[in-house]
């Protein structure tokens, strides 16, 4: 195994981009920032110099940092900011996982332009499937003309959530159909005949995506650095944080061909996203320029074809880091997600709805809207035995038991206000937990994608409605459901999910769309030590950002 050493310098740069100049802040320059690659095994070692005026953190998305949670990275949840003109060096082994992950700020709305792919190569060096010709990253993001941290902060002072974006992105570019853009559409120039490895990888802030490539279709063959049995479909969904390996066979006539995302928007009673595409070119070798096939891409609200594309992938049995499903559980959580009222706080002076003064926008979880914390991270509190920044006392069920799935019915007006605090659910060192996520659609249904740090976890069962404790249990697929670190909990459905707590320290769970984790769609599983010194945290770095 190697040392595998980076130096990110976060800095403001200016860019130019539909036509707007815009001093942006990336990493080492550049838009996506650099592609870090490691085999699994090594350890990976990066100095962070912030040199932007805003406070930054970096998160290794999917890492499961083992024994490593200082290095995890999500502001005031395992540090306190790197302040402006301080570094931080984040250093951790990845193990038992090979794969696409990728890299991202995790404050405010930074991760909008600080972000890059972690290509975690195998040990062995050989797939469980055929060796690709040639490997890809293709990031896609989402891009706003003004200033995204003015913007948040705008957002947060009137309670409402930010604008949409003005664009979405293939590796940092919009594409064709925006303006002042072509002559910087990303180009992926393949020979006819190979096949190709594409890591796709959804960087958006607020938006799950549909991926098309004209007249191909694709193989997926792993998800969130996870692999999948074979899966051929011509569309793939990503919400923000996954990621999706597929194998590309350039067999159609030579020519040239769009790849396109854009948005696959749930939300109800919410402002529609830009529909315009991003697009890249597939350019089939020595061809003199014609213009590209475009796709048909998916209709914003569909919902089946989503829902087929996430429920049909299985975990490969028997692949590498490959785990049966745990069949026994030792903690069982039903937890509501969605959007409610909280109150402003002591100095915003927001006003969402006329005539409810000092209410704003927010969302929740079992009615809780997550506060975090400011004079110490979580994982400090819980290492030093902080009293006074959380409490263990995350609920297991709503307050409430009625059909979430139509509050018409039911006195929903106690589910719709949503206290904030700092509630955190404790869990032994081994235990398995199950949490079912029940959407609701107190203010609209929406597919909010579910992301757990520090663990993978089997997507043992997905679908619409109220989840029915016996109906829908007995449908488990405890025998090769997908593995994954963030699930897009369908529009007015549910998914469970399970996963060993074999990591101590403090995780955070949270909905993957930015906007709702800044609103409070958050909590942090608190993993307890265990008995040996290979199930302890250590104590933390001396450079460990304070607050
Ligand atoms: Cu990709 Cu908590 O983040």
């Amino acid at each position: 195994a190697a040392i595998v050493e980076h130096v990110f310098n976060v800095e403001n740069v200016s860019v130019r981009k539909l036509c707007h100049d815009r001093v942006i802040t990336a990493v080492n320059g550049a838009l996506p920032g650099p592609t870090i690659q490691v085999s699994e095994g090594d350890t990976l070692v990066v100095y962070i110099f912030n040199k932007s005026p805003y406070n930054v953190t970096i998160h290794w998305h999917g890492v499961f940092q083992l024994l490593s949670g200082w290095a995890d990275g999500p502001n005031y949840i395992t540090q306190c900011p790197i302040r402006p003109g301080h570094s931080y060096i984040q250093k951790f082994t990845i193990t038992k996982q090979e794969g696409t992950l990728w890299w991202h700020a995790h404050v405010s709305l930074l991760r909008a332009t600080v972000y890059g792919a972690l290509i975690i190569l195998p040990k062995s060096g050989c797939y469980p499937f055929p060796t690709p010709h040639k490997e890809f990253p293709i990031i896609l993001g989402e891009w706003w003309n003004g200033n995204v941290i003015d913007m948040q902060n705008q957002a947060v002072a009137l309670g409402v959530p930010p604008n949409n974006s003005d664009a979405y992105t293939i590796n940092g570019r919009p594409g064709d159909l925006y303006p002042c853009s072509k002559k910087h559409t990303y180009k992926l120039k393949v020979v006819h005949g190979k096949t190709y490895m594409l890591r796709i990888i959804n960087a958006a802030l607020n938006n799950q995506l549909f991926f098309k490539i004209a007249n191909h279709k694709f193989t997926v063959v792993a998800v969130d650095a996870s692999y999948t049995n074979p899966y051929v479909t011509d569309v793939a969904v990503l919400a923000p944080g996954q990621t999706v390996d597929v194998l590309l066979t350039t067999d159609r006539t030579p020519g040239a061909y769009y790849m396109a995302a854009r948005p696959y928007a749930s939300a109800q009673n919410a402002p529609p996203p830009g529909s315009t595409a991003t697009t890249g070119i597939l350019i089939y070798d020595k061809l003199p320029y014609t213009s590209p096939i475009m796709p048909l891409l998916p209709a914003l609200n569909d919902t089946p074809t989503a829902y087929k594309f996430s429920s049909s992938l299985t975990s490969l049995v028997g692949s590498p880091n490959w785990m049966p499903v745990p069949t026994k559980v030792d903690e069982r959580m039903f937890v509501t997600i969605g959007l409610s009222l909280s109150s402003c706080g002591p100095t915003a002076t927001c006003k969402v709805i006329p005539n409810v003064p000092n209410l704003r926008l927010s969302a929740n979880m079992n009615n809780v809207s997550f506060q975090s914390p400011t004079r110490l991270s979580l994982l400090q509190a819980h290492y030093f035995n902080v009293k006074g920044i959380y409490t263990p006392d995350f609920p297991d069920h709503p307050p409430l038991k009625f059909d979430y799935t139509n509050p018409a019915n039911s006195n929903s007006t106690a589910l719709t206000f949503a206290p904030r605090s700092t509630r955190v659910k404790q869990v032994k060192y081994n235990a398995t937990v199950e949490i079912v996520f029940q959407d609701t659609t107190i203010i609209g249904a929406e597919n909010h994608p579910m992301h757990l740090h520090g663990y993978n976890f089997y997507v043992v069962g997905q679908g619409f409605g109220n989840f029915d404790p016996v109906k829908d249990r007995k449908k488990f697929n405890l025998f090769n459901p997908v593995i994954r670190n963030t699930i897009g909990v369908p529009a007015g459905g549910w998914a469970a999910i399970r996963f060993q707590a074999n990591n101590p320290g403090v995780w955070i769970l949270h909905c993957h769309l930015d906007n709702h984790l800044t609103m409070g769609l958050a909590t942090a599983i608190v993993v307890e030590n265990g008995p040996t010194l290979s199930s302890t945290l250590p104590p933390p770095p001396l450079d460990l950002p304070l607050c």
